[in-house]
């Protein structure tokens, strides 16, 4: 058998962070310039059944039996086994390397699932349809997370904008016009499952509250959703919703002093709206940028303290059905 490789791509959460937990609609699309790759060889000395798992980036080198029942790599792989109903695969050896930052809301755990998924179904001859794999990676998410909305998995898989409702079937749809992001980390590692957790424990709290707050946050996406659909020189107005949703947000708390600084400098340097993207407290922000500007609120960005920069683009596009 030859060696074989896959690759996922990050994912940036565009509108609908948290309130998408509650069943309300979130925007997502591929971070197509970072990626999580996975590649199988061949154990030629191997027995059957023999499965060595690589991640130089934490450290892992170890059999997949030796590895715990909850462990992440090791349950994407058990759950392709069993998915093919495969006891004993020829013994092969799978290493997974990462560009996505860590615990930075843009994916990491998700493309990682998505990549090694891929990777094993097709080494064992059987790729899997993209139904499978966003289903399988989702069983992963749940160990990152607790309760995933599900949002993560299903862009990275189908690397499309994404128009997404926990429990319904997700859906893409057309982009009328191409717009620009920055995203730019705040450094601070963001822990999806904690912060989800506080969420909930604040909800439990003041439901109505909470739930007002949620449906607004809805609503947003929901008006983004159709300006990105047939909307002409979106740009700005998209700006002024990531400001909105920014604004929700932190009434959730989910934000840092370090995210709004980087929020202001990016739009004191001429950004046209910004807000957090992901789990919030730490990772990254995303704001709505024209060319012209962006070396400017790149270089505000980085003065104010972010530890990377990544420039990307929302894609136009009529963007076929998810399948
Ligand atoms: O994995 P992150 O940090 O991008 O967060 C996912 C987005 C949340 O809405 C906060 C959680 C979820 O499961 O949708």
């Amino acid at each position: 058998m030859p060696a074989i490789s896959a690759s996922a791509p990050g994912k940036v959460i565009l509108f609908g962070e948290h309130a998408v937990v509650y069943g309300q609609p979130a925007i997502a699309d591929a971070l197509l310039e970072v990626e999580a790759k996975a590649i199988i060889n061949p154990l030629i000395q191997g027995t059957p059944g023999e499965i060595r798992i690589q991640a130089p980036s934490i450290k892992l080198d170890a059999d997949l039996s030796q590895l715990p029942i909850d462990d992440p790599l090791a349950t994407a792989v058990r759950n392709v086994l069993v998915e093919l109903g495969i006891k004993a695969p020829p013994p092969f050896k799978l290493r997974v390397t990462s560009t996505i930052p860590v615990a930075a809301g843009l994916g990491s755990g998700a493309a990682v699932s998505v990549a090694i998924i891929r990777a094993v179904s097709a080494f064992l001859g059987q790729p899997l349809k993209d139904a499978r794999v966003s289903a399988i990676a989702f069983e992963v998410e749940k160990l990152h997370h607790g309760t995933p909305s599900g949002i993560d998995n299903t862009v990275i898989t189908y690397r499309k904008p994404v128009y997404f409702i926990k429990g319904k079937p997700p859906e893409s749809f057309p982009v009328n016009e191409s717009f620009r992001l920055l995203i730019a980390d705040t450094g601070i590692l963001s822990q999806t499952r904690a912060v989800v957790g506080e969420v909930r424990a604040g909800w439990e709290q003041n439901k109505n509250r909470y739930e007002k707050i949620f449906k607004s946050i809805g609503e947003i996406a929901e008006k983004a959703r159709e300006l990105m659909t047939s909307g002409t020189g979106i740009a700005s107005y998209l700006g002024t919703l990531m400001d909105q949703n920014q604004y929700l947000l932190q009434d959730l708390k989910v934000s840092s002093s370090e995210l709004d600084r980087l929020i202001a400098s990016a739009k004191e340097a001429g950004a046209l709206g910004a807000k957090l993207s992901g789990a919030g407290r730490g990772g990254n922000i995303i704001a709505v940028i024209e060319e012209p500007r962006r070396s400017d609120i790149e270089d505000a960005l980085y003065a104010a303290g972010a530890t990377g920069v990544i420039a990307t683009k929302v894609f136009g596009g009529s963007w076929g059905p998810l399948e």
